[in-house]
């Protein structure tokens, strides 16, 4: 199995309290259907709706909804009638469908948004209140890599449905959830020689501390390799591994990311369920395409990690991967990037106990990501 070094450095202090991911907001080229795409595919419910129909013109947003994730699809329908509209618009056509904001949900925006920028941020948004009859959210937001943003939300004041501006939506189209959970982490890939400026940016701006670092040993494979940071707040709830490219035989995944979306950005989420075997057999069954392994990963898989409770045969017809730390053991996959560029694709994990990231996965993996780079003539 790979190792990681686990830091053994003081417990983060954070700069602000951080409840947990509030949403993550994505630009993309047709909202409407990438609503449908994540319904039929991913199980999210499509729970509200702003747009020129609740009096937005220039561009319309779609909330989905599983269990705690929340994902909003952000499209510009008149660039020309807004800098806002303009901005996804360009947005989109530069990085392709992306992630713009990782959305924060914090107790007290003015409070985290003022120590956020006195130690550093780059503000996008100062705080700004938005009312309706259900009460206030107070909403403000900062760089982070490439045109990635954090929004931070306040929303103890506010009993509605999710923000000012949205309709509540039911709409006939509405497959069941397949068990998603909650936002574990998410990854973001910037350019060689920038993980340690992110590193120190989580660390001295919002006060997380480096959980783990993947050096290029750790992640190579005969072509090519990257190295990774964890950042981690005080209560684990929020998980940001940074990747950076390393000098291979050939291209790095993280290159092929970096020149597809035009610069740094979120290479995947990764989402937690409670029955890995169960959701990942319904997304399959729903058209969601995930890296294979080769059957020979699971010959030995009980010989190296000792007795789990799944049945390896389902796991080994899935394509399942699983890794063992000190505290337990995870299962985990990966999709195919789920648009025409190869930039953004999600991770399905089932944590039993472990904490890490299966890095006894990752030359299996990284394998299986360059065999599809390779197709894609991009090795
Ligand atoms: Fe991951």
């Amino acid at each position: 199995m790979a190792t990681s070094t686990l830091d053994v450095e003081a417990p983060s202090h954070d700069t602000f309290p951080i409840n947990g991911t509030d949403y993550i907001e994505f630009y993309v080229g047709n909202a409407k259907q990438a609503s449908v795409f994540y319904r039929a595919a991913f199980g999210f419910q499509f729970v509200a709706y702003r747009g020129p129909e609740t009096g937005c013109r220039d561009r319309a947003s779609y909330l989905l909804q599983q269990d705690k994730i929340r994902f909003v699809f952000t499209t510009a329908i008149r660039p020309e009638l807004s800098d806002d509209a303009a901005r996804i618009s360009a947005h989109v056509q530069t990085h392709g469908d992306g992630v713009r904001d990782i959305a924060l949900w914090v107790d007290d925006t003015r409070d985290a948004f003022e120590k956020a920028v006195e130690r550093g941020a780059e503000p996008v948004q100062v705080p700004t209140v938005l009312q309706d009859d259900d009460g206030e959210i107070v909403i403000a937001s900062f760089k982070i890599y490439g045109e990635t943003v954090h929004s931070l939300v306040e929303r103890k004041n506010y009993r509605g449905l999710f923000m000012p501006g949205f309709r509540a939506v039911q709409p006939h189209f509405a497959p069941p959830d397949v068990g998603l959970r909650y936002v574990d982490h998410c990854v973001g890939n910037v350019e060689l020689g920038r993980m340690n400026h992110w590193v120190d940016f989580y660390a001295h701006v919002m006060g997380f501390r480096n959980l783990l670092t993947f050096d290029d040993k750790t992640i190579s494979t005969e072509y090519s390799s990257l190295m990774s940071k964890v950042m981690a707040n005080g209560n684990d709830r929020i998980k940001f591994p940074i990747n950076e490219p390393a000098q291979g035989k050939r291209k790095s995944q993280i290159d092929e990311y970096l020149d597809a979306y035009k610069g740094p950005g979120v290479q995947h989420m990764a989402l937690a369920t409670d029955d890995i075997i169960r959701t990942v057999t319904i997304l399959r069954d729903r058209g969601v395409e995930f890296l294979s392994v080769p059957t020979t990963y699971y010959e030995e898989l009980q010989g190296r990690l000792g007795k789990i409770d799944e049945d390896v045969e389902s796991l080994a017809r899935l394509g399942i991967l699983v890794d063992r730390d000190p505290d337990g053991y995870l299962l985990q996959i990966f999709t195919k990037p789920v648009q025409d560029r190869p930039t953004v694709f999600y991770e399905i994990i089932q944590r039993k106990g472990a904490k890490s990231f299966g890095a006894g996965n990752f030359k299996a993996l990284f394998e299986a990501i360059e065999r599809e780079q390779g197709l894609r003539g991009n090795l």
